[in-house]
């Protein structure tokens, strides 16, 4: 979006149901492919199997178009996903997923937001750093093709 950001009502950011899992399927393998969550494991995300783990899904029009896994431990909390459609992109719709991130780890008391990312992933690296993200560390040949991950954290205790 360029002079509104998109509201979390606009972009229909929800937490996700079952009915969902075959839209997020589809968003794990368009964006994370080769690493993507299976139906199976986004399943029992979705249906609280996994205690500390929350799944919001992004519908503007009533379709889920985008995502984001986040685990909540005491006071750390972990991105694990976020991913949005690419036909949906550059509409505020990453930037109101993770609006509703923060609120729901500010909820939960969780007093800092991290997560990784690849190294040469420059979209989610300009869209993390407009949104405040700190880079804290880094790992060599994190990733299982080798790529580097960048450490990112957000202090939720400030703003
Ligand atoms: C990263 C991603 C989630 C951003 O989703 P999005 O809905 O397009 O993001 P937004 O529209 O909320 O973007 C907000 C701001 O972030 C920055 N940004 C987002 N995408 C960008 C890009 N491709 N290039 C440069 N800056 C970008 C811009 O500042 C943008 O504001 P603007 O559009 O007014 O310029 C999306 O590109 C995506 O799903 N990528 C594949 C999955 C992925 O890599 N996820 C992160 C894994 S760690």
């Amino acid at each position: 979006m360029s002079d509104v950001e998109m509201s979390g009502v606009a972009a229909g950011v929800r937490t996700a149901t079952l009915d969902d899992v075959d839209a997020l399927v589809q968003l794990e393998l368009e964006s994370f492919p080769g690493d993507e969550w299976t139906a199976d494991y986004l399943r029992l995300a979705v249906d609280g199997h996994m205690p500390t783990v929350r799944v919001l899904v992004a519908a503007p029009d009533g379709a889920v178009v985008g995502h984001a896994i986040i685990s909540v431990v005491y006071e750390i909390a972990e991105l694990q996903r976020i991913a949005v459609a690419e036909t949906a992109r550059r509409r505020g719709l990453a930037t109101a997923l993770l609006d509703a991130t923060v609120a729901l780890c500010r909820d939960a008391d969780a007093e800092r937001l991290l997560l990784e990312v690849r190294e040469q992933n420059q979209p989610a690296l300009a869209f993390y750093r407009r949104a405040g993200f700190a880079e804290i560390d880094r790992r060599d040949r994190y990733y299982r093709d080798g790529s580097t991950a960048i450490v990112l954290a957000l202090d939720l205790t400030v703003g």
